[in-house]
Order: structure tokens, then C-alpha cells, then sequence
């Protein structure tokens, strides 16, 4: 399995997502890989926000090995699912795609939220207080993929 987490900046809940899933890949010992991308190019090549960094850390996930990219059309060909955070991401994905089958990989990623808390991932840049609901929204989104695809 290939998961490519998507968000616009590549900073703030793709990292997030990315290191959450490493981790319970790992602690599965699972084969899969796991990257993400943003979809704005405003970030390439910067470490995650020092907020996602921290946040992951006070949960023993480190983010400092990951650096910001945007997403490419050989993106689309190479994951098996791409996971947005927000419906603009998701739109912004699904227009990049160039058949079907790669439209078909596209999935907001809350869908894999077993109690449908909402129905997207805010975008936390602009809030400090809102990376924990971001980082609890993704912890139960990423337990839901584990449930659903580990078999
Ligand atoms: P992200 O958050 O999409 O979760 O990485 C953002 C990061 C940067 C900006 C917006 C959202 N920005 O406008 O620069």
C-alpha cells in the first residue's frame, strides 16, 4: 500500500498525517509507504511548522526528516490512495488527476474516521489552539485506515 497525504501547505496536517501513519505502520510492521505534498507550492522545501513538530513530539513522533513538496501528476500515478484533509484539497486533487482510476485514489482522508467527527480537517496555520484537534482527528482517521486496509 502507497498513501500520499495531502493538505495546501505541506506543513501543517499532511506532515501530521504522514508521521501518525509512519508510526503505526511501523508498529505493525507493515509494508507500505507513506509520504505526503501540498497542493500551494508557498512552502517547498521547509521543515514542518515548528507547531505540527511539537505536537507530534509530545506523542514520540519526530517530523524533523520530512521536508515540503508540491504534489505532481506522477504522484497521482504512483500512490494507491491520496488522502485530503479539506474539501478544497480534495477538489484541488481530483482536478490534477487525468483518468479515472487516479480520481478513484482520491479520498478525503475523514471518511476513515469511524465516528464521523467532521467532515474536514481544519486548516490550523492561522490558530495556535487548533493543532490538537488536528492531530486527534488524524490519530482516529489513521486508526481507521489500519482497520480497513491491514488485512
Ligand atoms: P497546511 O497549512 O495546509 O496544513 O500545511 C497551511 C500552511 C501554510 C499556509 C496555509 C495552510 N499558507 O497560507 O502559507
Amino acid at each position: 500500500m502507497k498513501i500520499l497525504m495531502v493538505c495546501l501547505g505541506n506543513i501543517c496536517r499532511s506532515p501530521l498525517a504522514e508521521g501518525i501513519m509512519k508510526e503505526k505502520v511501523k508498529a505493525q510492521r507493515l509494508d507500505w509507504r507513506v509520504d505526503s505534498a501540498g497542493t500551494g507550492a508557498y512552502h517547498i522545501g521547509e521543515l514542518p511548522d515548528p507547531r505540527s513538530i511539537e505536537i507530534a513530539r509530545q506523542y514520540g513522533i519526530d517530523l524533523t526528516d520530512q521536508r515540503a513538496r508540491k504534489i505532481t501528476h506522477e504522484d497521482l500515478e504512483e500512490f494507491d490512495l491520496i488522502l485530503t484533509m479539506d474539501q478544497s484539497n480534495y477538489r484541488h486533487v481530483r482536478a490534477l488527476a487525468q483518468n479515472e482510476a487516479q480520481r478513484q485514489k482520491v479520498k478525503s482522508i475523514l471518511t476513515f474516521a469511524e465516528t464521523n467527527p467532521q467532515s474536514e480537517v481544519p486548516d490550523p496555520y492561522w490558530d495556535d489552539n487548533g493543532f490538537q484537534i488536528v492531530y486527534d482527528l488524524l490519530d482516529e482517521a489513521t486508526e481507521g485506515i489500519l482497520k480497513e486496509l491491514a488485512e
